[in-house]
């Protein structure tokens, strides 16, 4: 068993959410919390690029393409994708697409792969799920929040082939906002190479 990067075969596909004890990502359509940094280490994830020639895309449901406020998408300084079964309307430059293989297929396709360092999947559920699952799936930026809070979302279940590693860009200690403690961790899935 090695671990590798796939890097080299197109841009990385990581995930990136915050759950409280639940598990629970969601409530009627929002965030359940209101956690000011915790969002802007979302932003600066999603953003950072180590190429400064290079920018990420995210991808993600059209339900949490809905609970973004208006005046904050699309995304800055990212490509946003939207995933609908219908043709719902996106702003100005949203890429819409009607599957999940399909979009990562778009993406590592010119003028797109040129350009793009990390395809970013930034929810809901079923996205997080697919995703996980896809071959180039990498890793998994999880925002523990060490509350517990009503919840109707909630991400499945991690596969034991994602394992704890470390992110220089991640902050290790325990951070606290209004009260409420939460950890970052970065979890990187487990690839056989024959
Ligand atoms: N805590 C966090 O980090 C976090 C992150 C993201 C979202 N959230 C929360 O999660 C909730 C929204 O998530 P959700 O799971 O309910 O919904 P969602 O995944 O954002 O959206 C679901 C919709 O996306 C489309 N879709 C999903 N997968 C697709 C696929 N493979 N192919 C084509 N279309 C696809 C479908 O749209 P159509 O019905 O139009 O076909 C589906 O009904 C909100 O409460 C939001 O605030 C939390």
């Amino acid at each position: 068993m090695r671990y590798f990067s796939k890097g080299n075969m197109g841009p990385n596909l990581n995930l990136i959410v915050a759950v409280c004890e639940n598990m629970g990502i969601g409530f009627k359509g929002e965030l359940p919390w209101k956690l000011k940094s915790e969002m802007a280490y979302f932003s600066k994830m999603t953003k950072g690029t180590k190429d400064p020639s290079k920018k990420n895309a995210v991808i993600m449901g059209r339900k949490t393409w809905e609970s973004i406020p208006k005046k904050f998408k699309p995304l800055p300084d990212r490509i946003n994708v939207v995933l609908s079964t219908n043709k719902i309307e996106v702003a100005e430059g949203v890429l819409l697409c009607s599957s999940l293989e399909g979009a990562v297929a778009q993406l590592r396709q010119p003028p797109f792969n040129s350009v793009i360092e990390t395809v970013w999947v930034i929810g809901g559920s079923s996205l997080y799920k697919a995703s996980m699952d896809l071959p180039e799936c990498h890793r998994l930026y999880l925002t523990h929040i060490k509350a517990m809070f009503e919840c109707d979302t909630f991400f499945p279940t991690i596969s034991p082939s994602f394992k704890v590693v470390s992110d220089p860009n991640v902050p290790q200690e325990v951070q606290e906002e209004n009260g409420i403690k939460y950890e970052y961790k970065v979890y990187e899935k487990e690839t056989s190479q024959n």
